[in-house]
């Protein structure tokens, strides 16, 4: 509390402090448009953003307002609604978010779009392309939702996704809206089984949009939105690289099938800090071809945890390496820290940490399954993902007694080698049974008492035949 209290105090003495040069550097600016500096400056609290910021919005033409960036020139608000939006949620407001970006997009200065608070957007399957000329804010205080379903859907458009960012370098979307996906009537298709309530089975989506798919695209910011019932993933990053996402609220029912928080492939140097997701799925999912990703401060549940994988399906080569995920709380979840692989691919997994994780009644709260499959007809395969070096240090809390809480299945021909296993403290969520830790073909270590005691590790380095395992990944991001 006390620290929290005294960034609030930091965050307002930035403000007056950033207000005050503003107004000293801008002293022909209208004060009203003051507020609107030191709001979108400002890191977007988590709480929503004050509503005495927003009256200055809603210019009805461009005009221009200060700096988004005390360190950049001064950028321009577009807001929507100069553009012809209506903002009722039922209009089609897509011609007045693609007009404006148009224009934000292939301006000198930066520039904001703004969707303005009080409002809400409809829009319809959209891909907004860059690369601009300059970096832009993507502002949402109000609230932007697609169609209403797949009925709703026009019969022309993919039906995968639904806001693609696509080959934008520097963006940050971010402010107190909401992003709504409305995905209820894409979870009731009848394609994909999923679970329901008391253990029934329900059927699923088949094709069903991302929300927010960022494909191509570099130098992202995404902060501070509440995102929620996405149809499908919330957001998709893939084929990106620099991406900071931080300080998002991530929502849907915990039986919505396949809504993944954030999934990224294909994708390096990536930060996911400070936000908390709910859903059906993984709550952060990370596919092949990511490195150097930084997971901190999440909280997830219910939702099926924080996902490495599923890599190698279909024979397909993956690699992934320099993970980190720590300082977070799993509740509720079908999964903890999980890496997940099919059997037949290669390439490799390595250099994963998992550190200070808070477990809440979750069922495997550390798993490696490199027998995942899909269907009922995944044969046995000789070759598989190498998975090795793998941190899991202060994992702690409480796990659901329906599975073990350690569970490291690797594969029959390419064990899991340098594991590395150090206070971890998991007791069951429920009654006295001590389930045992389960290993299959994992070499490592522990390196001091757990509860429960994990001696099913097997000792050194094994001779095995994917010795090349880790070549196939150098000089080669896929
Ligand atoms: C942008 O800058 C270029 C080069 O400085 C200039 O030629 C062009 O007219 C400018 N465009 C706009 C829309 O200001
Ligand atoms: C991203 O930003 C960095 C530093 O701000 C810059 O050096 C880099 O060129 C940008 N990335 C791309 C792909 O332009
Ligand atoms: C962790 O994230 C939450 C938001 O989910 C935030 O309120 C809190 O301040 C963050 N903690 C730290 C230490 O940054
Ligand atoms: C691993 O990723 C972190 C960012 O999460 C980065 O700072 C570090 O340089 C990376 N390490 C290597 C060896 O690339
Ligand atoms: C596949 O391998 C597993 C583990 O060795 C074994 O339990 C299972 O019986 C095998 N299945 C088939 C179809 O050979
Ligand atoms: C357990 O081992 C880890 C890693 O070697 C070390 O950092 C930690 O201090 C040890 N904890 C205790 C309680 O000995």
């Amino acid at each position: 509390m006390a620290t929290m209290t005294l960034s609030k105090i930091l965050l307002l003495a930035f403000a007056f402090l950033f207000t005050y040069i503003e107004g000293r550097f801008h002293t022909k600016t209208k004060p009203k448009h003051l507020h609107v500096v030191s709001h979108i400056s400002l890191p977007p609290a988590p709480a929503p953003a004050p509503e005495a910021a927003s009256p200055s919005y809603y210019t009805n033409s461009p005009s221009p307002s200060p700096s988004p960036n005390l360190f950049r020139s001064p950028a321009k608000v577009y807001n929507v609604l100069s553009f012809g939006a209506v903002g009722d949620g039922t209009t089609d407001d897509t011609q007045a978010f693609k007009m404006a970006w148009d224009i934000a997009c292939f301006q000198n200065e930066s520039a904001i779009l703004l969707a303005p608070d009080d409002y809400a957007f409809m829009i319809q399957p959209t891909v907004f392309t860059g690369p601009c000329k300059t970096s832009l804010v993507f502002q949402i205080d109000g609230t932007i939702m697609p169609p209403d379903g797949p009925e709703s859907w026009p019969s022309k458009m993919n039906k995968r996704q639904w806001l693609v960012f696509y080959k934008i370098n520097g963006m940050s979307m971010q402010g107190g809206g909401v992003i709504d996906g409305r995905g209820e009537k894409w979870w009731n298709l009848p394609c994909k089984p999923h679970k329901g309530p008391n253990g029934a089975t329900l059927p699923g989506p088949c094709d069903s949009p991302v929300a927010m798919r960022f494909f191509m695209s570099s130098n992202l910011t995404v902060q501070g939105l509440k995102v929620k019932n996405s149809p499908q993933f919330h957001f998709r990053f893939d084929n990106c690289q620099n991406v900071i996402v931080q300080m998002l609220s991530i929502k849907s029912p915990p039986q919505s099938p396949n809504t993944d928080g954030i999934h990224i492939e294909n994708t390096k140097n990536v930060q996911i800090y400070n936000s908390v997701v709910s859903n059906g799925d993984d709550c952060v999912s990370i596919g092949a071809g990511c490195h150097n990703v930084d997971i901190k401060n999440i909280t997830c549940g219910p939702s099926h945890g924080i996902s490495i994988g599923s890599l190698g399906i279909g024979n397909s080569k993956a690699c992934v390496s320099n993970i980190t995920v720590k300082d977070s709380v799993i509740k509720h979840s079908d999964n903890g820290v999980r890496i997940k692989t099919w059997q037949g691919g290669y390439g490799s997994v390595s250099k994963i940490s998992f550190h200070n994780i808070q477990m809440e009644t979750v069922r495997n709260p550390i798993i490696i399954d490199q027998y995942y499959c899909q269907t009922n007809t995944c044969t046995n395969q000789t070759s598989a993902v190498h998975i090795s070096d793998i941190l899991y240090t202060s994992i702690k809390g409480t796990y659901d007694v329906r599975s073990p809480p350690l569970h490291l299945a690797c594969s029959d021909s390419v064990p899991c080698t340098n594991l590395k296993i150090a206070e971890i403290e998991l007791l069951p969520a429920k009654g006295q049974i001590v389930a045992n830790p389960f290993c299959w073909n994992a070499y490592g270590e522990m390196q001091n008492l757990t509860i429960p005691p994990i001696s099913c590790l097997l000792d050194g380095i094994p001779l095995y035949a994917g010795q090349n395992t880790l070549d196939q990944c150098q000089n080669n991001l896929y």
